[in-house]
């Protein structure tokens, strides 16, 4: 077995809106190289769990990056860290190009504008229909065309841990898949670490090193996704067959 170093973990993650507690104390871990993928029903938290991360909301309790408290580090911080959030329903800045928002999402970056223009053509082979539409303003962009770009997007910053919400919603399922396959191969080619949250369970399954399920804030259950689908109510509850 090869060993495996923890690159998040969070200790009693507690976090909501005002006074209304959402997550209840969650203990998660990311190892280096794996997709760790949360399921849980609509309402259940995963957002709130990606915001709580990424330090977009208010949180108590613990998180490690790296062995290193980020608890108290602004989002700034923790995307110069090394961790990335794509929000749920796309996240690019309608207003301005397809170019225009790779380029905005490597401004943490201080490897210069080589590097940067390098990784967009990167970015544009992974996505040839970003490259047809480059001068396109986001806003006009087809929803799947929008999801390619937020994480396109996201990973211009040359993230070490992908934080993706439901990246399949609203998607037909040939882009999901695309979509999904293209998240598997950044894993195995590039040691992208990904942590995705999901409602559609079978796709996520399929690429996922290990699954949590989130309920009402809790995590009630964790394993491989062999090991969650051979439990029956779990099958029946979040995999529907
Ligand atoms: N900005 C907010 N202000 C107040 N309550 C919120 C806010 N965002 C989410 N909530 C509440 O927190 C709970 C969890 O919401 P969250 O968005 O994390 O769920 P989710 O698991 O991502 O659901 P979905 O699958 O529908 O995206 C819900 O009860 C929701 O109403
Ligand atoms: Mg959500």
């Amino acid at each position: 077995m090869t060993s495996q170093t923890t690159l998040l973990n969070t200790r009693f993650l507690t976090a909501g809106y005002g006074p209304v507690t959402v997550l209840h104390g969650i203990d998660i871990e990311v190892n280096e190289g794996e997709i760790v993928v949360v399921l849980g029903a609509n309402g259940a938290g995963k957002t709130t769990l990606m915001r709580a991360i990424s330090g977009t909301i208010p949180r108590t309790g613990n998180i490690e990056f790296e062995g290193r408290s980020i608890k108290k580090d602004s989002t700034d911080a923790i995307v110069r860290a090394g961790i990335v959030q794509v929000p749920q329903g796309r996240g690019t800045f309608p207003e301005l190009s397809v170019a225009d928002n790779l380029l905005a999402g490597a401004y943490v970056r201080r490897d210069g504008a080589k590097a940067v223009a390098d990784d967009i053509a990167k970015w544009y082979s992974v996505f040839p229909r970003l490259q047809e539409r480059s001068t396109q303003r986001a806003g006009s962009l087809s929803g799947g065309e929008q999801q390619m770009l937020a994480i396109a997007r996201a990973l211009m910053s040359r993230p070490k841990l992908l934080l993706c919400d439901e990246p399949s919603m609203g998607l037909a399922p040939l882009i999901t898949r695309e979509l999904f396959n293209v998240i598997g191969q950044l894993n195995k080619e590039e040691g992208l670490s990904v942590l995705l949250v999901e409602q559609n369970a079978n796709l996520a399954m399929h690429i996922a090193s290990r699954v949590y399920l989130l309920e009402t804030g809790v995590i009630v259950a964790s394993g491989s996704a062999a090991e969650l689908s051979a439990d029956d109510s779990i099958r029946k509850a979040y995999l529907g067959f």
